[in-house]
């Protein structure tokens, strides 16, 4: 029969079995045969039906009590075990290995040139803009003065995907869609991303960047495209690289001219990366056809202009060195790595 004494000495065993052990094992042990399904405690509670009535609820009570302390004294002994065996334990890796080191991105080289070509024409106070991937025939050829039964339009293989709209071939497009919106002056570069229906190999690929620039004012001329050009071409790759403008044909510019610099790998010798000649093309360029001012609806015969485009793949190889134009979309960490500012920290 229970009563309030042997209840007193249960909870007084209990507290001094839990304070006595030592490891986790045995302190579960003591609360299973106190707080288990058939510990004492819990026989104690269940056996309150033996008792007269009157004395149950006060029995009940102190039994409830008892349960509790013995249940938190039970709980921070264990936390207690637990806390100084996790001292105890071996370190579970071999603490003679050297530490790993913090792995940090960087950006990727297409990125990078972008950034580096953007800032020298901010320098020469060139603003930039955006125009969009997918693209209305009516700014990627028709408004850039390639009628639509045009062959120049051949020279560009186009991703369709319908009459009216197109992957962009080039960054020219956005010339047309900034001279809607800006009356002159204007002086904006605009590079992206642009798609060509071509086989890739180690110089094509479907998609690649160009960096279109234009300026258009009152009295621009083919001298102040002709500077703007070498100076570029100057401050990215060195004093000593030539320039050459050659006579060329664009639907957009007239006159128009492609852009070459003297080879960086021979300076000009002719080597196998130029095709012996000792040149490397690089861009295309011209004075702003009258018929695009028209499209944009420019006043006729006020302003002058000229366009380029740069394709920033091709610029990127000549800078950094580098033999396939695949890679750049590869995503392949063992080549983009080569070409981080700040490699991860060490
Ligand atoms: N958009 C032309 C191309 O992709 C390059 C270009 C731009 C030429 C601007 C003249 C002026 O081939």
């Amino acid at each position: 029969m229970i009563n309030r004494e042997n209840i007193t000495k249960l909870e007084e065993s209990a507290l001094k079995e839990i304070s006595e052990t030592g490891d986790s094992k045995e302190l579960e042990n003591v609360r299973i045969s106190y707080l288990g399904r058939k510990g004492k405690i819990t026989l104690a509670l269940r056996s309150i039906g033996k008792i007269p009535e009157d004395k149950r609820p006060e029995m009940g009570k102190l039994i409830n009590e008892v349960k509790s302390r013995v249940n938190s004294a039970y709980k921070s002994k264990n936390s207690k075990l637990l806390g100084d065996s996790s001292d105890k334990a071996p370190y579970p890796g071999d603490p003679t290995l050297p530490g790993r080191k913090n792995w940090l991105g960087g950006l990727h080289v297409l990125h990078r040139v972008t950034k580096e070509i953007k800032e020298i024409f901010f320098g020469m106070g060139y603003s930039m803009t955006e125009g969009p991937d997918v693209e209305l025939d009516y700014y990627n050829f028709e408004a850039l003065n390639f009628p639509s039964d045009h062959p120049s339009r051949d020279a560009q293989d186009t991703f369709y995907i319908n009459r009216d709209i197109l992957m962009r071939t080039q960054t020219s497009p956005v010339q047309v869609r900034f001279m809607e919106k800006h009356k002159p002056p204007v002086r904006i570069i605009s590079p992206g991303r642009v798609y060509r229906n071509e086989t890739p190999d180690p110089s094509h690929s479907a998609e690649f960047f160009q960096m279109e620039g234009l300026y258009v004012d009152n009295n621009v001329s083919m001298v102040d495209l002709k500077n703007d050009i070498t100076f570029f071409i100057k401050s990215y790759f060195g004093s000593e690289a030539r320039v050459r403008f050659r006579p060329h044909f664009f639907p957009f510019t007239e006159p128009s001219a492609e852009v070459d610099m003297s080879c960086f790998a021979c300076k000009g010798k002719g080597c196998s990366i130029c095709g012996k000649t000792g040149w490397i093309e690089i861009m295309g360029a011209g004075m702003v056809h009258p018929n695009v001012f028209r499209f944009v609806g420019y006043e006729k015969d006020l302003y002058t202009g000229f366009a380029f485009g740069m394709g920033i793949d091709r610029i990127a190889m000549l800078k950094y060195g580098i033999n396939d134009i695949r890679k750049f979309l590869e995503n392949d960490l063992r080549f983009l790595e080569n070409f981080w500012w700040q490699k991860g920290w060490e």
